[in-house]
């Protein structure tokens, strides 16, 4: 069973997502630290045509040993940078191949990011598309990092949590949207007890009226 969970920053996708992968004894990608990577390769150079060149070249000579520092890999303004070097379509064709095969593994796999359903697993078996209002996202964001011992200031992450989103979902090389065929799930109001229940009963569903339709 492929699981696609995609979703804005901090919406809750990768916690959900961990969760599914933890319930149905499934494998678990979060691409997001694909980018993450490709970013902190280019962290310091000023935006432009050696950016662009450094982020490519990071894409493609990236493997497993480059997402171990998860520290630096979730600090927001890796994200910040991430959501540049996303913008270049070399890039996002370098991570390809790694993100569908993974997601194509015999034992199934759990993927989360923002263009699972649409361009890297269009085929998945259920798509759940996250969504929660940027108050809520900010604040999450901001308990996990005051969470690690940092001083937040809420209202400069609010507005890079804004930035980010709408710098996605311009991006022209993307497919940050909800696939037709996806499940809105909205967790502003749920803890994660409440969405993950929620997640699951829509995976179960899906499955179930899947294997109903094939009998
Ligand atoms: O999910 P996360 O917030 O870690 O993603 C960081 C950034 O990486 C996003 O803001 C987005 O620009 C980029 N990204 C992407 N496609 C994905 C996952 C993440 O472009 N599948």
């Amino acid at each position: 069973m492929i699981i696609a969970v995609d979703g804005p920053a901090a919406s809750g996708k990768g916690t959900l997502a961990s969760g599914l992968a933890r319930h149905y004894r499934l494998p678990y990608l979060d691409t997001g630290l694909l980018y993450r990577a490709v970013g902190l390769a280019v962290a310091g150079k000023a935006e432009g045509l050696d950016f662009e060149a450094g982020a490519i070249a990071a894409a493609k000579a990236l493997d497993a040993a480059h997402l171990t520092d998860i520290e630096a890999l979730t600090a927001a303004e890796t994200g910040v940078l991430a959501s540049k070097v996303a913008i270049i379509a070399e890039v996002r064709k370098a991570l390809f191949d790694f993100q569908r095969a993974f997601a194509l593994q015999p034992d199934g796999a759990v993927v989360d990011g923002r263009d699972i359903g649409t361009v890297i697993a269009p085929d998945a078996d259920v798509k759940l598309f996250i969504q929660a209002d940027s108050k809520a996202r900010m604040e999450r964001r901001a308990r996990q990092l005051e969470a690690r011992g940092q001083v937040v200031d809420r209202y400069a992450l609010y507005h890079q949590i804004e930035e980010r989103d709408a710098r996605d979902m311009q991006n022209p090389n993307g497919g940050f949207y909800k696939a037709d065929d996806a499940h809105l799930l909205d967790t502003t109001l749920l803890d994660i007890e409440a969405a993950l229940r929620a997640a699951i009963a829509i995976v179960d569903g899906t499955m179930a009226r899947k294997a109903g339709q094939q009998s």
